[in-house]
């Protein structure tokens, strides 16, 4: 399966998510789920993710190293899921969508139990360092949820 979370500017939160779950997924000795990231937006493209992003990630034993992309029309062919962190992002996905492709775009947190519907990841550029440490938080529970929701397929004997 392959997923690709999406923000606004691809430097703060879906890099976060993106490191996150990769994270996971390696821990667990997984391959069946490739995970990627991308912004809605163009102003940071080919930029590394926000200094406070990677230093709450590092902090928390995750590197970060993605460049920042835009997320094209074209790249709905390319994944099974795309991750909108909150509900502009989603509305925007949802547009730019080709119609058979639209119900590809999921919020993110909606994969976390504990999350109540239509739960975001709140934007943290102008927050201080604290707003990153929540960003980390939300999205790790996310991820624990995705990873919950797409069991390896293991076979038996
Ligand atoms: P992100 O955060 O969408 O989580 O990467 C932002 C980064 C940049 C801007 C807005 C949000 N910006 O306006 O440049």
């Amino acid at each position: 399966m392959r997923l690709v979370f999406v923000c606004l500017g691809n430097i703060c939160r879906s890099p976060t998510a993106e490191g996150i779950l990769r994270h996971l997924l390696r821990e667990a000795r997984r391959t069946d789920i490739e995970v990627d990231s991308a912004g809605t937006g163009r102003w940071h493209v080919g930029e590394p993710p926000d200094p406070r992003a990677v230093a709450t990630a590092r902090r928390r034993g995750v590197t970060l190293d993605h460049l920042g992309r835009q997320f094209t029309r074209g790249d709905f062919a390319a994944y099974d899921l795309v991750l909108a962190v909150d509900v502009p992002v989603a509305r925007a996905l949802t547009t730019l969508a080709p119609p058979e492709h639209r119900d590809r775009v999921r919020l993110a947190r909606s994969f976390d139990p504990a999350a109540p519907p239509d739960a975001e990841v709140p934007d943290p550029y102008y927050g201080d360092q604290a707003a990153f440490d929540q960003v980390f938080d939300v999205c790790l529970a996310a991820c624990r949820g995705i990873l919950a929701a797409f069991p390896p397929v293991t076979s038996s004997g």
